[in-house]
């Protein structure tokens, strides 16, 4: 039997970025009894635009960094959960700079399940299946919630270094926590940098796109809308001290997805550049999300993967506004990466 809990006052960390704004307009839409204080830093990665036009009274917007104990002090009082999305979240970033990643996603999440602790606070952590390392494009496993941690990058061990400190919060502490882990998000609000949106944008700036490696490197992707969906089911409806793996069937190989965007964008299927593998690179991640489906009933709602990708595809075109001002910086630290 899951506990069920009905939060009225939140935190969303990382409520700007990418999947945490999404999250921020799933509570506003779905949940009324429920106000969101959004707590971010708003680095590059960070847009208020995310999140603005949402009523004034049900969501505000502190900014901030999760680092800032006294800050935290002030803030979760009152508040009857935080849910933890923000993080430094891109590999080659991190390979580039590891500090703000050991940082923002070690550093942060002890402070803020220290705040937890300190007020009694129930905790959702928004962690990745980047954790478990990777797969062999011919292993039929998929990853559950007893594989064991073996992360290769620093992203996913500093995302991995965060899941223990959870974990022995909720053990040694009390600390009422939950822990999700999803795999590739995309949809409307992601970053250039990741590989969807650039793509997309390349291709809208009449640039080649850019694959790493052989291309056989496998996603298991899923909407951001339904990862937002089954962090509230985990929040609201999940046990205490137990971890949920997210995912919607949604395997495929970089180079097929970056096929899909040329054919659904008219452009031929090879035009395309290869370039400099990502150092590590893991090859297969794959979500068996039995626990989440059968324990809690979620389901995703995006089922068709062509469909998602189209609407993300004309979100991109619509909203140029939104992404040009990061596309060329973006693309000029690429290329100095030789990617
Ligand atoms: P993002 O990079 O788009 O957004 C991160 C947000 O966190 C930004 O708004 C940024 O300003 C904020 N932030 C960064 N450092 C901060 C700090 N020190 N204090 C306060 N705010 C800070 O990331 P995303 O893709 O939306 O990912 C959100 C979470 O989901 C991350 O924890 C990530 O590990 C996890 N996740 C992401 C994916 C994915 O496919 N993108 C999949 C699984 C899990
Ligand atoms: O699995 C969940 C993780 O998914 C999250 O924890 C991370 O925060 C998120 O960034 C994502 O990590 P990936 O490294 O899988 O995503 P990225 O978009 O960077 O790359 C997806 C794949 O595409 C990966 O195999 C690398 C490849 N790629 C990426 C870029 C940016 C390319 O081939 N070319 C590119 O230009």
């Amino acid at each position: 039997m899951s506990d069920t809990f009905e939060p009225t006052n939140i935190i969303v960390t990382g409520g700007c970025g990418f999947i945490g704004s999404n999250f921020v307009h799933h509570v506003v839409n779905n949940h009324p009894g429920t106000h969101v204080t959004v707590l971010d830093k708003l680095t590059y990665a960070g847009n208020p635009e995310n999140i603005a036009g949402l009523p004034e009274d049900r969501v505000e917007l502190v900014v901030g960094d999760v680092c800032d104990e006294a800050l935290l002090d002030r803030l979760v009082p009152g508040h009857d959960a935080i849910v933890h999305f923000a993080a430094e979240s891109h590999n080659d970033n991190s390979i580039a700079d590891p500090e703000p990643f050991v940082r923002t996603n070690v550093y942060g999440t002890y402070r803020l399940l220290e705040a937890c602790r300190k007020f009694d606070v129930r905790c959702h952590h928004v962690s990745t299946d980047e954790v478990y390392g990777d797969l062999a494009l011919d292993d039929p496993a998929r990853f559950t919630e007893e594989t064991p941690y073996r992360p290769s990058s620093p992203y996913s061990s500093t995302k991995a270094s965060s899941d223990m400190l959870v974990r022995a919060w909720h053990r040694t502490y009390g600390v009422r926590a939950t822990i999700s882990n999803c795999s590739n998000n995309y949809g409307p609000y992601q970053h250039v940098e990741k590989f969807i949106p650039r793509q997309v944008t390349n291709v809208l700036c009449g640039t080649r796109p850019k694959l790493y490696g052989d291309g056989r490197n496998v996603r298991d992707w899923i909407h951001t809308e339904d990862h937002s969906s089954a962090v509230w089911a985990v929040l609201t409806r999940g046990r205490v001290g137990e971890t949920y793996l997210i995912g919607a069937d949604g395997e495929r190989s970089n180079i097929d997805v970056l096929r899909a965007i040329l054919t659904a964008m008219g452009r031929p299927e090879d035009a395309f550049d290869w370039v400099r593998d990502r150092p590590g690179h893991d090859r297969r991640y794959a979500i068996d999300p039995t626990k989440l489906r059968t324990e809690l009933g979620w389901r995703p709602r995006h089922t068709d993967f062509a469909e998602g990708l189209a609407a993300t595809i004309e979100w991109y075109r619509e909203n140029e506004a939104w992404w040009r001002p990061a596309k060329e910086a973006t693309e000029a630290k690429y290329a100095a990466q030789g990617q």
